[in-house]
């Protein structure tokens, strides 16, 4: 698959016609006043970074944005399909909806994201939620603005499940939700096809962005006031391989770390098949590169990984983790793992635990197996109870707790640079981030968010470190 070429397209002058046709036609509706838009992601940070572009879209056709569904013109839910939870709790909010939509019937209710590829999905959707007017898959974001046009000037309902053109589209406004926080997509879609994740199905081929197009959107973000930028792709480290002129990843995150400025640089996810001692070397060499490496081992079995499809064992797995270590100055080490995929023993859950013992992760992503329809886990045998399954995973949250307090603890008295990202509600402290994306919680002015500063390490609360400012 690696031979395939991508071909990028901008998005066409008809989108941008139709977003200006959107506009006009709501100025007559809402009578000159602004249309507002609600818009709620689930899911992961590409999901983010779509919504981003649909916000981008929908500003360019008029539209302004509220928190509230009950002001809005447009309700979109953005939704993912990675974890029957995730899908669950997008059919209870969908059906929330059903008496604003009575109330107020000009309402436009859509839906969009990785569950609308599922064909299962968008019937059950066609069929349970009529006052649903329009559906669309992540295949369909670059014509959007036809798709919103057409739900609003026509009576009947939209619904558009795409197929995998193996394209993707340059040139779709982006609204971002953050200021000094960011996302930049570098490709789309995943090959791997590991056997218990529907990803690979709802999202397509894996599609890499042009490096120069990259480049110059980092730079433009960086000029305006990005601090920490995450470069996004479910398999970063095959970056580059589709591309007429392949480019590797290590290479690209180098040439973005060569722009001048005051900033983070991360990235997210690095598959461990692939993660070459190339992209480890750039990280330790990096000027601005996070020193922080997500890198989800799922499985400390090896009967399991391969049962996953994940293409490393554990001893391959170690030994570019020991090399990380090696290499990194401190580095901070975080990781996805599955508990309960069907077959997997307690012999087999055991090794995963004695992983997490020997790495000394700094936080984990810990999340219970689910059957996803149309994937080749979905068919295997799965003996072990659900309550079974919870005990093994409250085991290993309590394994994890031990370890990450451990790392915490030891970092008392030390002074991090940080990034203040926000105010605590509750207690009105300030939120930081560590480089390796550990929480500090500080006392200190609402003024300083969005901005750089060292802090000293004052105490370890399991996984949140308390700190004051140094200066
Ligand atoms: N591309 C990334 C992860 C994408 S999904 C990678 O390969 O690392 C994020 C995480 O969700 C996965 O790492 C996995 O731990 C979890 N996940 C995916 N499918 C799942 C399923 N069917 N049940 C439970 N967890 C799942
Ligand atoms: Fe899913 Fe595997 Fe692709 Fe990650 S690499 S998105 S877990 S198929
Ligand atoms: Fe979910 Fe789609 Fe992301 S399934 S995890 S939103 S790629």
């Amino acid at each position: 698959m690696s031979d395939t070429v991508i071909v990028a397209d901008k998005l066409s002058e008809k989108q941008l016609e139709y977003m200006q046709l959107i506009a006009e036609i709501m100025e007559i509706r809402k009578r000159g006043e602004k249309p507002l838009a609600f818009i709620r992601t689930y899911g992961c940070q590409q999901n983010v970074a779509d919504s981003e572009k649909i916000k981008g879209m929908l500003a360019k056709s008029g539209f302004s944005f509220t928190d509230t569904p009950d002001d809005a013109d447009f309700i979109l839910f953005n939704t993912c399909a990675v974890r029957e939870h995730a899908e669950d709790r997008v059919f209870g909010n969908v059906g929330a909806l059903k008496n604003l939509k009575r109330k107020h019937p000009q309402i436009l209710i859509a839906l969009c994201g990785c569950m609308m590829e599922q064909e299962h999905i968008a019937n059950r959707i066609y069929n349970s939620f009529p006052f649903v007017g329009l559906v669309f898959g992540t295949h369909s974001l670059h014509h959007f603005p036809e798709l919103l046009y057409s739900s609003l000037v026509n009576s009947k309902r939209v619904f558009e499940r795409g197929n995998d053109d193996k394209k993707l589209y340059e040139g779709i406004p982006v609204k971002r939700d953050g200021t000094f926080k960011g996302w930049l997509p570098i490709m789309y879609g995943c090959n791997n096809f590991c056997t218990y994740c529907i990803v690979p199905y709802v999202r397509g081929r894996e599609r890499s962005r042009e490096k120069d197009i990259i480049l110059s959107e980092a730079r433009e973000m960086i000029q305006s006031g990005y601090k920490d930028i995450t470069l996004l792709g479910q398999n970063v480290n095959s970056y580059g391989k589709t591309l007429p002129e392949p480019v590797s990843f290590a290479k690209l995150i180098s040439e973005i770390d060569t722009i001048d400025g005051d900033y983070w640089l991360r990235f997210m996810t690095s598959h461990p098949k692939d993660c070459s001692k190339e992209l480890i070397d750039a990280i330790a060499n990096g000027r601005h590169i996070s020193k922080h490496l997500h890198l989800p081992f799922q499985s400390g079995s090896d009967r399991i990984l391969k049962a996953m499809n994940r293409h490393y064992d554990r001893k391959k797995y170690l030994e570019t983790i020991a090399y990380a270590k090696e290499k990194i100055d401190g580095v901070s080490l975080t990781s996805d793992i599955i508990v309960g995929f069907p077959g997997e023993t307690y012999e087999d859950f055991k090794e995963t635990l004695s992983l997490i013992r020997e790495v000394e992760f700094t936080s984990l992503f810990t999340f219970i197996y689910s059957p996803r329809v149309g994937t080749p886990a979905a068919k295997m045998d799965d003996p072990i109870s659900a309550e079974e399954k919870s005990k093994w995973f409250r085991e290993l949250l309590d394994v994890q707790e031990e370890i990450a307090a451990k790392r915490c603890s030891a970092m008392v008295g030390a002074t991090e640079r940080v990034l203040i990202e926000g105010v605590k509600e509750k207690t009105n402290e300030l939120n930081a981030r560590t480089s390796g994306n550990i929480i500090v919680e500080l006392e200190g002015s609402p003024d300083l968010i969005g901005t750089f500063r060292n802090v000293k390490i004052t105490k370890a609360r399991n996984w949140i470190l308390k700190g004051e400012l140094t200066e």
